[in-house]
C-alpha cells in the first residue's frame, strides 16, 4: 500500500543507521546473563528481542508505538457513531509509528476492502475437513492455503533485492489482513451456523465487518465490541510465543503466510491463547454451583475457600503487569455503556470488587489485579458468541495485525536468520564444575 510503504521508506535510512551504529559501537555490550534455571524454564525474562512496535509497561499496561490504551482510545480515528478505534488507523500506527489522520485510517480500510476477496479453493480446503476440526486448525489452514498468493515468494524466486524484501512482505501483510475477517467469519458460520454465507458490508470497517458477517441479529453494539476487541488484542511485545514464532519463521525468509500460520499454531496452545475461555468457564461454573448467581458475601466466602485450597483464579495475575490491565478496564467501560441487566457481566464486576484484596492477603501474589481475560469471554457470551472454541480465533485475527507489523519491520531492518545455540547436559555440568573449581568450591 503506497502511503504506508512511503512512510516506512522515509524512516528506514535513519532506523538502519541507528541499528548499525548501535551494533558497530556497542555490539559487545551485555544486556543480560542467562542462568541455568532460565535455560530450563523457557528462557523466562531473558531479553532476546527488540520491538519498537509495542512494550508492556508494568505500571501502565501495553504501550503501542509509545501510546497507552487510554491515549489510543482518544487519539485513533473512529468510524461514525462509535467511540472505538478503527482497525485501519491502528494498523497504520503499528506499521508506521505515526498516529494516522481520519483520511489515512480510511485509506487503509478502503485498501482492505479492495483486497478482501478470498479464493474459492481456500474455502473448499476448509470445507473438506471433518466437522469437529478445531477452528484454530481451520484458521491456520486457511492462512496456509492463501500462501499460494504470496507476492514475496514470487518476487524472491525472481531474484528480488534483499533491500526490498520488506516491500513485498508489506504487500502480503495487506493482502492477508484484508482477508482475515472474511476467513474467520467463514469458519464461524461453517462450524456453528450451518454454513450460511453473509457477504461483507462495504459500508462497514474491518472490525465491524467481522461482526456483521457472523451476526444474524445484526446488532451494531456487537460490531462495536469487535472493533474494541481487535484493537485491544493486536499486539503484546515481540517475545511472546506467537509473535516470537512468527518472527523466527520469517527470519528464514518464509513469507508472511507461512510465518503467521506458525504464530497462530503457537497461539492455539492452552498456555497461550486459551486463557479467556478458561475464565468464562470458571464464571459459568460459579453460576452453576449457586444455581444462579451468588450474593457478594456468598461470593467472598466461595473465593476464600478456593484460595485456601490453593486454586488458581483465571483472569487474575500477570507475569509483567502490576495494575488492573487497561484492556480489562476498557471492556468494563464498554459493558457499563452498552449492557444492562446481564448477571454474568455483574458477576465479572463483583469478582473484580471482591478478589484483589483476598489475593493480596495471601501475600505472595505479585499482581492481584484482573488481566484482559477476566472479561473477554463474558462479553462475547453476552452477544451470543457462546462457542468457547472460537475465542482464540478472535484473538488470532487481531494479533496478526501486530505480528505482521513486527515481521515487515524485521525485513526492513534486514534482520538475519535467528540461530541461537543449544548445548548438552554434560557440557552444562562441566561448565558448572569448572566454575566451582575456579571459585574454590568443593
Ligand atoms: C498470569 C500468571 C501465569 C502469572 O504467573 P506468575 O508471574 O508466576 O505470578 P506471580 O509471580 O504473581 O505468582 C506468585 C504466586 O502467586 C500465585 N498466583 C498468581 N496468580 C494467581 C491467581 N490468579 N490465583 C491464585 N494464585 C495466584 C502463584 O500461584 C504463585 O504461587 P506459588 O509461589 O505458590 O507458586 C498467573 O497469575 C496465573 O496463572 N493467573 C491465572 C491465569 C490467567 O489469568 N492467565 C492469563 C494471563 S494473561
Amino acid at each position: 500500500m503506497k502511503i504506508i510503504e512511503e512512510r516506512i521508506a522515509a524512516q528506514l535510512p535513519l532506523w538502519r543507521e541507528r541499528v548499525n551504529h548501535l551494533r558497530g559501537k556497542s555490539g559487545d555490550f551485555k544486556v543480560c546473563d542467562v542462568t541455568v534455571s532460565q535455560i530450563y524454564s523457557g528462557i523466562r525474562g531473558v531479553q532476546i528481542q527488540v520491538s519498537d512496535i509495542s512494550y508492556v509497561d508494568p505500571k501502565e499496561g501495553i504501550r503501542i508505538r509509545g501510546f497507552t490504551i487510554d491515549e489510543l482510545m482518544q487519539e485513533l480515528p473512529k468510524a461514525r457513531d462509535t467511540k472505538n478505534p478503527m482497525a485501519g488507523g491502528l494498523y497504520f500506527l503499528l506499521l508506521t509509528g505515526d498516529l494516522p489522520s481520519q483520511a489515512e485510517a480510511m485509506a487503509v480500510e478502503e485498501e482492505w476492502q479492495h483486497r478482501c476477496l478470498i479464493p474459492t479453493y481456500v474455502f473448499n480446503s476448509i470445507r473438506r475437513m471433518p466437522p469437529d476440526t478445531h477452528p484454530m486448525t481451520l484458521l491456520s489452514m486457511g492462512i496456509m492455503a492463501l500462501q499460494r498468493e504470496s507476492v514475496f515468494a514470487r518476487k524472491y524466486a525472481e531474484g528480488a533485492n534483499k533491500q526490498d524484501h520488506w516491500r513485498f512482505y508489506l504487500e502480503d501483510a495487506m493482502n492477508l489482513t484484508a482477508k482475515l475477517p472474511g476467513l474467520a467469519a467463514f469458519i464461524y458460520n461453517l462450524r456453528y451456523q450451518d454454513g450460511i454465507y453473509i457477504p461483507p458490508n462495504p459500508d462497514l470497517d474491518w472490525g465491524a465487518n467481522f461482526g456483521y458477517m457472523i451476526d444474524r441479529l445484526k446488532d451494531p453494539d456487537y460490531y462495536d465490541l469487535c472493533r474494541l476487541f481487535f484493537f485491544l488484542h493486536s499486539d503484546h511485545e515481540g517475545a511472546n510465543v506467537s509473535a516470537h514464532t512468527s518472527h523466527l519463521v520469517s527470519s528464514a525468509l518464509s513469507d508472511v503466510y507461512l510465518s503467521c500460520s506458525a504464530g497462530i499454531n503457537g497461539l492455539a496452545g492452552p498456555l497461550h491463547g486459551l486463557a479467556n475461555q478458561e475464565c468464562l468457564k470458571w464464571l459459568l461454573d460459579i453460576r452453576d454451583q449457586f444455581n444462579g448467581y451468588p450474593t457478594q458475601p456468598q461470593l467472598e466466602q466461595y473465593l476464600r475457600s478456593l484460595l485456601a485450597n490453593g486454586e488458581m483464579i483465571p483472569g487474575y495475575g500477570h507475569a509483567v503487569l502490576r495494575i488492573t490491565d487497561p484492556r480489562f478496564t476498557a471492556q468494563l467501560n464498554f459493558a457499563h455503556e452498552n449492557i444492562k441487566d446481564d448477571p454474568l457481566i455483574d458477576l465479572v464486576e463483583m469478582v473484580y470488587n471482591t478478589l484483589p484484596p483476598l489475593l493480596m492477603e495471601k501475600g505472595k501474589v505479585n499482581n492481584p489485579w484482573p488481566n484482559v481475560d477476566a472479561i473477554n469471554g463474558a462479553l462475547q457470551y453476552h452477544y451470543g458468541v457462546t462457542q468457547f472454541d472460537f475465542y482464540t480465533v478472535l484473538f488470532g485475527i487481531s494479533r496478526i495485525l501486530g505480528i505482521t507489523a513486527h515481521i515487515v519491520w524485521a525485513r526492513a531492518l534486514l534482520k538475519p536468520i535467528e540461530r541461537p545455540k543449544s548445548l548438552t547436559t554434560d557440557m552444562l555440568e562441566a561448565m558448572v564444575t569448572q566454575n566451582e573449581k575456579a571459585n574454590g568450591v568443593n
